[in-house]
């Protein structure tokens, strides 16, 4: 299909390589960033994190390209309705996994009023040029969120399905939770993978996530595709960043799926030919929640008992 293939191939091959350099976060700290190149592609060497994804020039490409297809399918919007009425004066904001800091920066030009902090394991978000309400930290999330109880009044948290195992989105929910002001609110976004009969896990999970970690839901927007024939500019452009995706999973698919590792991009070409052939489907579903206060969770509980001791009741009459 030949989506992105010169750039993508303009890397050059070559064996893993360790590197290390200093970075300055927001918050004034410096850390050391490591980095593993491998087959010309730059990926974290974070080992406390199993996040597979790239962090190159090619990642963050398509990251923003993604960034800006996705807003294109949700009525280019870059937050749901629910969320934005909701949010006070002057809000406190943090996006999980901020990646290049597009969401970020995008979101602190058009609410100037708001205060926005991204934080990613990856040094991919801009350090020097960014609006004044805007601020990056460097951070493994997965050691919890370095942030007082009740400072946000929004968290949002998007595509970030390859960064936490099954068992870790609990704990990650929980945090936000904490993290958030009462009647804060979070945003979740992930999609599914493009194969025609498998159910996606997270996608599917968000919902029962929030609920059980105790979350009101109150919207929810589920937006497909098809990857079909002629295909308009913004499946073109997804599948692209799909294509992309499954390129930089090389060293962990490869030797699992063909003897010589140079036979993997003559693979993945036939795999998203095999996409389009099939008519697949995706879909990127979004949900805005509540928090659930403490207060609210007691009352809730009263009032279930009190109409469980009721139904009791009328049973024994
Ligand atoms: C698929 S990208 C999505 C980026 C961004 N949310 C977006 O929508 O463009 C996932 C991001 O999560 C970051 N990430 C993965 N694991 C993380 C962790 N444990 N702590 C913080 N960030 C993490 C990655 O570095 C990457 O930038």
């Amino acid at each position: 299909m030949g989506i992105k293939q010169s750039r993508y191939h303009r890397q050059k091959q070559s064996p893993p390589r360790r590197e290390s350099a200093n970075t300055q976060t927001a918050s004034g700290l410096s850390q050391s960033v490591n980095s593993i190149t491998i087959d010309g592609r730059q990926y974290h060497n974070d080992q406390t994190s199993t996040y597979i994804l790239p962090k190159d020039e090619i990642e963050q490409d398509r990251l923003n390209s993604q960034h800006f297809a996705v807003k294109a399918l949700f009525n280019n919007k870059n937050i749901l309705d629910s969320i934005e009425k909701s949010l006070p004066k002057g809000a406190a904001i943090l996006d999980i996994g901020c990646g290049t800091g597009c969401w970020v920066m995008e979101m602190a030009v058009n609410y100037p009023e708001h205060n926005f902090t991204g934080v990613d394991l990856s040094d991919m978000f801009p350090t020097t040029i960014r609006p004044e309400n805007a601020k990056f930290e460097l951070m493994n999330v997965l050691g919890g969120l370095p942030f007082s109880d009740n400072t946000f009044d929004f968290v949002n948290m998007r595509f970030m399905a390859t960064a936490f195992c099954t068992n870790e989105w609990p704990m990650i929910i929980k945090e936000i939770h904490r993290v958030l002001k009462d009647d804060g609110v979070v945003e979740l976004m992930e999609t599914d993978f493009p194969e025609n009969d498998k159910e996606p896990l997270i996608s599917t999970k968000l919902g029962s996530l929030l609920e059980e970690g105790n979350f009101k839901l109150i919207e929810k927007q589920e937006k497909g595709l098809q990857y079909k024939a002629p295909m308009n500019a913004l499946t073109r452009e997804l599948i692209s960043c799909w294509k992309l995706t499954v390129l930089a999973l090389k060293p962990l698919l490869a030797k699992r799926l063909v003897q010589n590792p140079d036979a993997y991009e003559a693979l993945i070409d036939k795999y998203i030919e095999g996409l389009v052939e099939e008519h697949s489907k995706i879909k990127i579903v979004a949900y805005a929640a509540r928090k659930i206060t403490q207060k609210e969770h007691e009352k809730n509980d009263e009032e279930n008992k009190g109409k469980e001791k009721e139904e009791t009741k009328e049973d024994e009459e």
